[in-house]
């Protein structure tokens, strides 16, 4: 056995050269210009080593196999010409995998993504463990890139266009056995027999035993030891004929492609270019071969890698891995506590959700309290439904979501409450009932037991006034529905222990969630920033806009929903609750237009009460309510505003607000500020976020349009004082 690189481990087995990826000092494999070089260098080796008649390829990291392409090296290239030759590197040298003379055998445990799955694409066979850490996938279109060296010539080819595009487009990671059975590896194994296993088949298919035979879309693709008629009973598969069928004429090849790209419009509405581009690649690949195929690949890949939405869809990438290793408090090197038991006051809407959570992703048991017996009932009702969703989509077994769901349990009164490290409270949004709660709980719990709530606007610093030890208090803002939001927003007051913020810090982590933590203040930070924007759009509408219009404006923008949809959803009511205590705390200029209280007077609540400035029918939305119009001075002559007008005042509104968030100390950094808005309120992430958009926009350029609101529309736009500090030091917030 010899070492010969710092990344590479070649040793020669049972007449198989084993070449094991292992990055020093590194804690997952990826791909750069050295390692490729290095790469290389040991396959001429193996291909002049008398003693290795096969070669298998397998990771020395305990749960990956190759993440991808080192992202942060692709973030220094400078130009599109410089991306494209790297494209055209990869390519060459997967290329050359995919030719070389003797079999490779792919070993696959862990993480195979991106870069990661082309290499191993290019290879003659592939043995994937069945871990649950093992995941396959081509997630680069979510970094506004495509696969560039030969994804999406590769995988078209081993699987079929139509499979292959439904992975390249969405982003979609595959356990093993979906892979095996799309046929993106040919064989799964459980972990501990990877290698023997790899050594077997290299050496079978250097003998010839083994000759896989793979029938594009008819997976799964040829096992040692599969008969005649099981690759028949794969033939009589009618899906797969079809599939055939349709990519390998013409007529049929522009039908899926126009299909394709319709519902990707539909989806991206023309803001994000790399996966229209992966699906072009993919199309030209089919019609005009390989070579040309490839060709395009590495031209669009340069171009898409200098791209401004690549660049801020990598920044996002980066700033959340980073916000995966913080502990959410100054001190680096404070640890946050176990938490073995977690207790939920309220089993409501929120409540339920944050057991279902807790159960689900943080696997810890979780104790609910609601007033109750129908509460009970509903809370665990409303957990088990989620379960059931997931079993019913297939992504857990009944005997998996029995075992979590028997991690929940309910009660009316304080038992098994003891021994919990954090209670969450999820009750009614009401002041005295927060104080009384917390009180019980205190009165049964530990006084190192965590206090959490879940308000939407009441100060943090005044729910632990009545706490005996407010060092212990802290927020935790979840998002409806907290099974499917991605952000957690953790809130700390004056006196909050950092040991306690690490703990829920860690806890958000545990239960899938991307945390942001922010100082207390009314409003917290997204709240705040929201309530503004919405309010401009409850002034567009009074002022005589048509709703379809002002909804159409920002989903134009980049918004996945409108902001009188977003009212509708939130309800009336809730948006003008926390727009009176928005107007308390910060003055006239987060007044909503006086039609607000008149829509909530004629018990227009939005879809809860399916009467909202939508119609409903059956519960689903139809078209706007033409009624609503009744209340503007305009009545039904509703006047035609400019769509980027529209837009234009909503966003400078949330932006505006983020930036007093961080001049006032709420917000810790713009970083946070971005992801908050994006995650948690679908700000567009291919803009960044509301500071890289107004670093984008030219700060001068953002204040100028802010005053020019101002001058016309009144105080609600005065400028944040940090942007006019901002714009006259000539900083930004980046
Ligand atoms: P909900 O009305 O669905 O649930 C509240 C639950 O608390 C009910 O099941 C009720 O029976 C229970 N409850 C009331 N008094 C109780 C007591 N003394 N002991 C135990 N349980 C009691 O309300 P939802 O929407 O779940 O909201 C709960 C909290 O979460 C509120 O503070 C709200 O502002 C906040 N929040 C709500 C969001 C939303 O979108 N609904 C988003 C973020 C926060």
């Amino acid at each position: 056995m010899s070492t010969d690189s710092k990344h590479f481990v070649y040793a020669v087995e049972q007449g198989v050269a084993v070449i094991t990826f292992d990055i020093e000092g590194e804690p997952v494999n990826t791909i750069s210009p050295a390692i490729s070089n290095d790469f290389e260098g040991l396959m001429t080796r193996a291909a002049a080593d008398t003693s290795a008649e096969a070669i298998v390829i397998i990771s020395g990291k305990k749960d990956s196999f190759i993440a991808g392409a080192k992202i942060d090296f692709l973030q220094t290239v400078k130009t599109a010409a410089e991306a494209t030759a790297l494209s055209r590197l990869g390519q060459a040298a997967f290329d050359r995998l995919d030719a070389f003379g003797k079999p490779v055998v792919a070993a696959i445990h862990g993480a195979c993504l991106g870069g990661g799955l082309e290499w191993a694409l290019a290879c003659d066979y592939r043995i994937a463990t069945d871990a649950p850490k093992t995941s396959l996938g081509l997630p680069e279109v979510q970094l506004g890139l495509l696969p560039g060296a030969g994804g999406t010539q590769r995988l078209p080819a081993l699987i079929g266009a139509q499979a292959a595009l439904d992975l390249i487009l969405t982003s979609k990671q595959l356990k093993a056995k979906k892979a095996l059975k799309l046929g993106v590896v040919d064989e799964v194994v459980p972990p501990p027999i990877l290698r023997d296993i790899a050594l077997r088949r290299a050496r079978e298919l250097a003998s010839g035993a083994l000759k896989p035979e793979r029938k594009r879309g008819l997976a799964p693709a040829l096992k040692p030891g599969r008969s005649f008629s099981d690759i028949l009973r794969g033939l009589t598969n009618r899906e797969a004929w079809a599939e055939l069928a349709l990519e390998d004429n013409p007529v049929g090849r522009k039908l899926l492609f126009d299909q394709a790209k319709k519902q990707l419009l539909k989806k991206t509405r023309g803001k994000y270019p790399a996966p229209e581009k992966a699906l072009e690649a993919v199309r030209i690949g089919l019609e005009k071969g390989t070579k040309a195929g490839l060709e395009v690949e590495a031209q669009f890949f340069g171009e898409l890698v200098v791209s401004d939405v690549s660049r801020r869809l990598v920044e996002i990438f980066f700033a959340t891995t980073a916000m995966k290793k913080e502990n959410g408090v100054a001190d680096g090197s404070v640890e946050p506590r176990e938490v073995k038991k977690v207790g939920v006051l309220g089993g409501g809407l929120m409540g339920a959700g944050i057991a279902y959570v807790t159960s689900a992703l943080q696997k810890t048991p979780v104790r609910i309290k609601d007033r109750d017996d129908d509460g009970v009932g509903r809370a665990l009702a409303h957990v088990r439904g989620l379960y059931d969703e997931r079993v019913k989509r297939r992504s857990l077994t009944w005997r998996e979501a029995d075992k979590a769901m028997a991690l929940v349990t309910a009660t009316t009164d304080t038992s098994g409450f003891k021994r919990a490290e954090l209670v969450i409270e999820a009750v009614f949004e009401d002041l005295a009932l927060k104080h009384r709660v917390l009180k019980e709980m205190e009165a049964v719990s530990r006084p190192d037991t965590i206090f959490a709530s879940n308000t939407s606007s009441i100060p943090i610093t005044e729910i632990a006034k009545a706490s005996a030890h407010p060092e212990t208090v802290i927020g935790m803002h979840y998002f409806s529905p907290v099974n499917k939001m991605p952000l957690l927003e953790i809130i700390t007051h004056p006196g909050t222990a950092d040991w306690v913020t690490a703990t829920a810090v860690e806890v958000g982590k545990k239960q899938g969630k991307t945390v942001i933590v922010v100082n207390d203040g009314v409003g917290f930070y997204t709240s705040r920033i929201l309530a503004p924007y919405m309010n401009e759009a409850a002034f567009l509408l009074a002022e005589g806009g048509d709703i379809a219009d002002i909804d159409r404006a920002l989903v134009d923008f980049g918004f996945p929903v409108g902001p009188i949809t977003l009212l509708d959803e939130v309800g009336i009511d809730v948006a003008a609750h926390v727009g009176r205590i928005m107007q308390e705390a910060f003055g006239a200029r987060m007044a909503a237009p006086a039609t607000t209280d008149v829509f909530v007077g004629e018990g227009r609540l939005g879809r809860k009460t399916q009467k909202g400035f939508y119609l409903y029918e059956n519960g689903k939305k139809t078209e706007p309510d033409p009624s609503v119009y009744a209340h503007t001075p305009q009545g039904n002559n509703r006047k035609r505003l400019d769509r980027a007008e529209i837009a234009e005042r909503c966003v400078l509104q949330m932006v505006n607000e983020a930036i007093r968030c961080l001049g006032e100390g709420v917000l810790r950094s713009p970083r946070d500020g971005d992801i908050g808005a994006i995650f948690g309120l679908g700000f567009p992430p291919f803009l960044g976020g509301p500071f890289r958009y107004a670093d984008a926009q030219g700060l001068g350029r953002i204040l100028e349009r802010t005053e020019h609101y101002q001058e016309k529309l009144g105080e609600r736009f005065t400028p944040a004082p940090l942007l006019l500090e901002a714009v006259k030091a000539g900083r930004k917030f980046h």
